[in-house]
């Protein structure tokens, strides 16, 4: 297990390059299930996740050759059966189900269990498909579902869950008439993928909205798609600079789908500007607190959370952050608190008090995004921060210590016992 060693205090600058999403690139890749034909893949990101997807993908019958383009074809089906060995790593891989249903009939996919950010469940899903006519058992820890055909049907999600809405989108694709999925997930990523189902020969419209259409047509055929950038680690890096008061340039930066993140970040105290295909991001002499709630798409989005209170911790009043999506996604609060923090949590708030500085300490990566908001606080704290269970990083975020590393930060990668 690798840990990070940060010593703080160095404010980023220079230019950073932000790489594909992880999670378009999750449900992109699955789509390669529903067709016989080949699929090429520009800007995978090379990540723990996609190894994982690409796993559970070969497992079931996807060969895969080359990085970029990773080109994918899933001929015929080796096994319908996607393992809790690999499932339970990553809870994404429940979206084998829509498309190995929708092609093959049948799936036996473990069901993901419980993850450090809360219940998660899949029971939108699983119902989603039953409506579509799909018979789910679950048998021993594992979604059983057959059916004869999948058929058009109107559903409606409780919540707008991203996976959710992909999973059935992509088994709508191969069904028997229409299906309309009403308070859909509207996540760049949903569109994303629809665009890629619709270059395969799908019919769907209303993707962004949340209304999505579909018309189920008998065969898909490959197609040529590129990731798009990635949001969250975009404004990862532009919390970095305000964090450490620095001033870095991002290529490649999707700020079309930054909307609710650039707003709170203007809010307080970065200036955040397009210069050509880069976008400029300077840090503020004074931070300034500001409060935010995470929302589904268009809102703030939850996996920016964490990385916005860290640069909260040295704003100059308080912010109140409120979690609106996931019930248990305050972990890092502790552990921020290790640096010095000033942080109480009140049901779904954080109220975070801004500190004069933070002081560098030992502390354990819990998540994915707590992660990254650890990496966050250490570059601005002063001496020496050490954050344990980088794995977590790893899953979501391309070369971090080397794009830190780039950008002048002082952090270094040493391999633990
Ligand atoms: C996706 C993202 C994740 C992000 C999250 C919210 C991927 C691979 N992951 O996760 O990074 O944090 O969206 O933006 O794209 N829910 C149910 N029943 C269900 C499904 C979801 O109650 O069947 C609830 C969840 O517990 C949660 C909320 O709905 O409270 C939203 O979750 P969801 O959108 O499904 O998250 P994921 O798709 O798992």
């Amino acid at each position: 297990m690798d840990k990070f060693i940060i010593y703080g205090g160095k404010p980023l600058k220079g230019k950073v390059a932000i790489s594909g999403a992880k999670n378009a690139a999750l449900p992109m890749l699955v789509a390669s299930l529903l067709t016989k034909e080949t699929i090429t893949y520009y800007g995978v990101p090379n990540l723990k996740d996609i190894f994982t997807i690409k796993t559970i993908l070969t497992k079931l019958g996807v060969d895969f050759s080359g990085s970029d383009p990773l080109i994918a074809r899933a001929q015929k089906l080796r096994s319908h059966c996607a393992p809790y060995e690999l499932v339970r790593t990553m809870r994404a891989s429940i979206l084998v189900l829509g498309p190995l249903l929708a092609r093959f009939k049948k799936a036996y996919v473990s069901l993901p269990g419980g993850c450090a950010i809360g219940a998660r469940p899949v029971d939108l899903h699983l119902r989603g498909l039953t409506q579509m006519g799909a018979e789910i058992r679950l048998e021993k820890g594992y979604i059983k579902a057959e059916t004869e055909c999948l058929k058009g049907a109107e559903i409606y999600l409780d919540i707008p869950t991203v996976t959710g809405t992909e999973n059935l989108m992509m088994a709508a694709s191969l069904a028997k008439g229409t299906t309309v999925i009403r308070n859909a997930a509207c996540e760049p990523e949903v569109t994303a993928l629809a665009r890629m189902l619709k270059q395969m020969g799908a019919e769907i419209e209303g993707e962004g909205t949340d209304v999505i259409y579909i018309r189920g047509v008998d065969a898909l055929n490959g197609t040529t798609c590129t990731i798009i950038p990635d949001r969250i680690e975009a404004g990862t890096y532009m919390a970095a600079a305000g964090i450490t008061g620095g001033e870095i340039y991002l290529q490649r930066c999707p700020l079309e789908f930054l909307g609710a993140v650039v707003d709170k970040l203007r809010e307080a105290g970065l200036t955040i500007t397009s210069e050509g295909d880069m976008v400029k991001v300077t840090a503020p002499s004074v931070i300034n607190s500001t409060d935010i709630t995470t929302l589904p798409y268009p809102g703030f989005p939850t996996d920016m959370q964490a990385q916005f209170m860290a640069l909260m911790c040295l704003g100059n009043g308080v912010s109140v952050i409120t979690e609106r999506i996931f019930e248990n996604r305050f972990m890092h609060v502790l552990e921020l608190k290790r640096l010095g923090a000033d942080i109480k949590i009140d049901g779904a708030s954080a109220i975070v008090r801004g500190v004069p500085k933070l002081i560098g300490a030992p502390v354990m990566a819990t998540d994915l995004r707590a992660s990254a908001s650890l990496v966050l606080a250490g570059l601005a704290a002063e001496g020496i921060t050490e954050i344990h269970r980088i794995y977590h990083l790893d899953r979501g975020y391309v070369q971090m210590e080397k794009k830190l590393q780039a950008l002048g930060a002082e952090i270094e990668r040493v391999a633990v016992g």
